[in-house]
This record gives structure tokens, C-alpha cells and sequence, in this order.
């Protein structure tokens, strides 16, 4: 019999989650012992929002853009779903005046960087800034950080940002560890807690270390030019970015990069399935699409709860490929906060395919009788054992949640600071936070 997800209890989520995270096993045994110096409470559930850089580049980049991306991730129901941390990336916002220090660019942000900061925050969402850890950005258009650290970091805290990627152009001769972990160094002293974002692009191998140091670290080059979604290299990212599977926890994410769903050149299967992609890969879902104008089947596809509840799990496990069979990708390895088993398919192929797998397959016993819930048509089956059969559409996913009761518990998700959602059978509930 299929049941729509149900809540068993209303409660105060405050004390579980803070037990939850305390219960956590120790994790990444494969990768190098590190000090979670980083556990400063920020990003312990894969961070959300909007960045311009995929859609817009450089231009338009303005004041203007980013509050009507701000009004449109409001108007759009994101915010509601998650989706929180938005600011501009690479757009020449500020520049180094005569006393060293960072001024805005007025001409482009006439409210000031603070003024913009304000905007943001009035409207219950977070700041987030881009700057680089070498003597220029990227395009060489803005100043980098080196030798300006402190100042910088200040500048950033006075600015009242919550997040700051930091580029890595132009740091020829800078070695990434010792670099990120003084910037780590000035944003503490600089004394906002601050999402810190680490954009190595992979260089320096940043899963071995940046626990220590950040939040997250891009893991891949770029997933795409700026307006040009680019199907292939999204799927290299993802290839990359799921091996490093062990590296990943709350308040430490790998980083494949901002999202291409809902750019133009994507169909309706690969913005579904990319989506599906980077929520079991408990990647950060940073939205990189003009969000004035989304079709409805991509707002669809960005705020579906169900996905978004397994990247946000608070256990923090990335998911990867447990085995391919053909075309198809067996992606598992993701518990989830209830005991159940997030499960994706992805068919590559141009051919439906037919899937066998076992409970076994997924750590569960063959002997459970598990209930089948599907995420993208919000259907349960079963109860049943041993496993199940999926035919998997051509060039698309079937993502599922193998669960041990056809409820939900609620689940502590924490989508934003200032939201929380629960799903019932009537559908999601909102609640802000007390
Ligand atoms: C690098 C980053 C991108 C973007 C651009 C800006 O390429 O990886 O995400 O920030 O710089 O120039």
C-alpha cells in the first residue's frame, strides 16, 4: 500500500538535533586524521543559496541583479525550501583604496557592500561575499587577499557577511594549506562566524586537510562557463567528486561546485537528475540559474523536499557509487538520520533498464520487509524483502528512500537557521525556528 510521508510527532527539535550530532560516529577513516578545527557549528548540513557566477560571469553583475535574485529566491518559494546564502561572486565589488584597505565598488553597488548585507538580512536570508587568496581574482579585476588577510577578513566581518568563497588565481608560489589556514586565522580574528568556503578548484588536494581549515572545498575545476550548462563536465565533477566520499561530514563538505540545474540546454530528466546527483552526494546546493524566470518544472525540481531531505540529513553522509551495472549507477552508502537507506539509479543510457538490488546491497538485512518510498513521484510501496526490481527511464534517475516503517519520523532537518521543516502525509510544514 502506497502512504504519503507522515510526521509521528511534533517537538522541539532543538534538543535532538544537539544530541543527534553528539551521538555521531567517527568518520573518514581512509583519509588523513585530521583536527576538526573547523567544528565551529556553521555548515552542519550541506550549505544552500544562489551565486551568479554559472549564469551571469562577471556581467551584469550589480546591486540591482543581486536584490532582484534575492526578491525572485523569495517570490520562487527557495528560500522557504533552503536556500539561503546569496551575494555576488567575481563581479569588481570592491577595490584596495590608498590605505590598503577594501572600499566598495559604489558604482556598481550604490548601497554599499554593507548596505546590500542589509538587504539581504532584512529579508531573513545570508551574505555571502567571494574574494581570492591570491594578489588578484581571477579576471584580475578585483584585488586578492595576500598579504591583506586581516585587513580583508575585516573588512568581510564589518560588511556583515555569513559565507566568503575564496578563489585561488594568482597565487603563483603560495602553498594551499598554509594559505587557506591564515585566511582561517583572519576570519577568526576578524570574529563573525563565517561560512568559509575554500575554492582550490581540488589544487593542493583540500579533502586531505580542509577540514581543519573550512566548511567546504571545491573538490573539480569549474562545472561550467558562465551561461553555458555543460552536461559532460557536470557528470566528470560528479565522477570526481563521489570518490572522496570518506572526507565528507557536518560542518566539512566536498564541493563540486554551484549547480547548472535549470539553465538553458538542460532537459527536464537531467536538471532531475543532476539535482538527484549533488542531494546524495551531500554536495552544497548553491543554485547557479537566473531564478526571474524559472519554468515551473524547475522550481519543481529545486525545492522538492524529499531530495533536499536526504542532502540535508543531519548524519552528513555522502552517498557515492556502490557499482554500475551497464549503464546504470548504483549510487547507496547514504544512512540516513532514521535508519533508512537513500538509494539513487542513474541510467546513463538512451534505453529504459531494468535494476535489480537486495537489501543487502544497501547494509539492510534481506529478511526486512521495507517500504520503498519515491522522491520525485512522492509514492510509497511495499512493504516487502529481500530486495526489488526498478525499471529506470533512458537518461534519467529513480531516487529513492528504503524505510523500515511507511512514516517518516520527523526529521530534523534544519534547512535554513530560521526554518525547519517537517513532512506529513498532507505535505510539507513549516515552522521558524524559536
Ligand atoms: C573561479 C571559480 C568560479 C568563479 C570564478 C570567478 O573560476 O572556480 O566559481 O568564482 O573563478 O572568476
Amino acid at each position: 500500500m502506497e502512504r504519503a510521508v507522515r510526521s509521528k510527532r511534533r517537538v522541539n527539535f532543538a534538543v535532538p538535533i544537539v544530541a543527534l550530532f553528539l551521538a555521531l560516529p567517527p568518520r573518514a577513516q581512509n583519509v588523513s586524521p585530521r583536527i576538526r578545527a573547523a567544528d565551529d557549528g556553521l555548515a552542519l548540513t550541506p550549505p544552500m543559496g544562489w551565486y551568479p557566477w554559472n549564469q551571469f560571469g562577471q556581467e551584469p553583475q550589480n546591486e540591482k541583479l543581486i536584490k532582484e535574485m534575492v526578491d525572485a529566491l523569495i517570490s520562487s518559494g527557495m528560500k522557504k525550501a533552503g536556500y539561503l546564502y546569496v551575494g555576488p561572486d567575481e563581479g569588481i565589488c570592491f577595490y584596495r583604496n590608498a590605505n590598503g584597505e577594501l572600499s566598495t565598488n559604489l558604482d556598481r553597488y550604490p548601497s554599499g557592500l554593507r548596505g546590500l548585507g542589509d538587504y539581504i538580512h532584512a529579508r531573513g536570508l545570508k551574505y555571502a561575499l567571494y574574494t581570492d587568496a591570491g594578489t588578484r581574482t581571477c579576471s584580475k579585476a578585483m584585488p586578492g587577499t595576500k598579504d591583506h588577510e586581516f585587513e580583508d577578513m575585516a573588512s568581510f566581518a564589518e560588511w556583515r557577511a555569513d559565507y566568503v568563497k575564496i578563489d585561488w588565481s594568482n597565487t603563483e608560489g603560495q602553498d594551499p594549506a598554509k594559505t587557506y589556514a591564515k585566511l582561517r586565522d583572519a576570519q577568526q580574528a576578524a570574529g563573525r562566524p563565517i561560512v568559509y568556503s575554500l575554492c582550490s578548484w581540488g589544487v593542493g588536494e583540500p579533502w586531505k586537510w580542509a577540514a581543519a581549515v573550512g566548511n567546504l572545498w571545491r573538490t573539480t575545476g569549474d562545472i561550467c562557463a558562465p551561461a553555458k550548462a555543460d552536461w559532460d563536465m557536470a557528470m566528470k565533477n560528479a565522477a570526481a567528486n563521489e570518490k572522496l566520499y570518506e572526507a565528507a561530514g557536518p560542518g566539512h563538505w566536498n564541493d563540486p561546485d554551484m549547480m547548472i540545474a535549470g539553465m538553458d540546454g538542460l532537459s527536464e530528466n537531467q536538471n532531475r537528475s543532476f539535482f538527484s546527483v549533488w542531494c546524495m552526494m551531500a554536495a552544497p546546493l548553491i543554485a547557479g540559474n537566473d531564478l526571474r524566470n524559472m519554468a515551473p518544472s524547475n522550481i519543481q525540481i529545486l525545492t522538492n523536499l524529499e531530495a533536499i531531505g536526504i542532502n540535508q540529513d543531519p548524519l552528513g553522509i555522502q552517498g557515492h557509487i556502490l557499482r554500475r551495472e551497464g549503464k546504470v549507477e548504483i549510487w547507496g552508502g547514504k544512512r540516513l538520520f532514521d535508519g533508512s537507506e537513500a538509494l539513487l539509479l542513474f541510467n546513463r543510457g538512451a534505453t529504459p533498464a531494468a535494476v535489480q538490488v537486495t537489501w543487502s546491497d544497501i547494509g539492510l538485512a534481506e529478511s526486512d520487509r521495507l517500504y520503498v518510498r519515491n522522491l520525485w513521484t512522492h509514492q510509497t510501496s511495499g512493504p516487502q524483502g529481500g530486495g526489488m526490481s526498478v525499471t529506470v527511464a533512458p537518461n534519467d534517475v529513480s531516487f529513492l528512500r528504503i524505510c523500515k516503517t511507511n512514516s517518516y519520523p520527523v526529521p530534523p532537518i534544519i534547512v535554513a537557521d530560521s526554518y525547519l521543516v517537517s513532512f506529513r502525509a498532507s505535505g510539507p510544514v513549516w515552522r521558524e525556528a524559536q
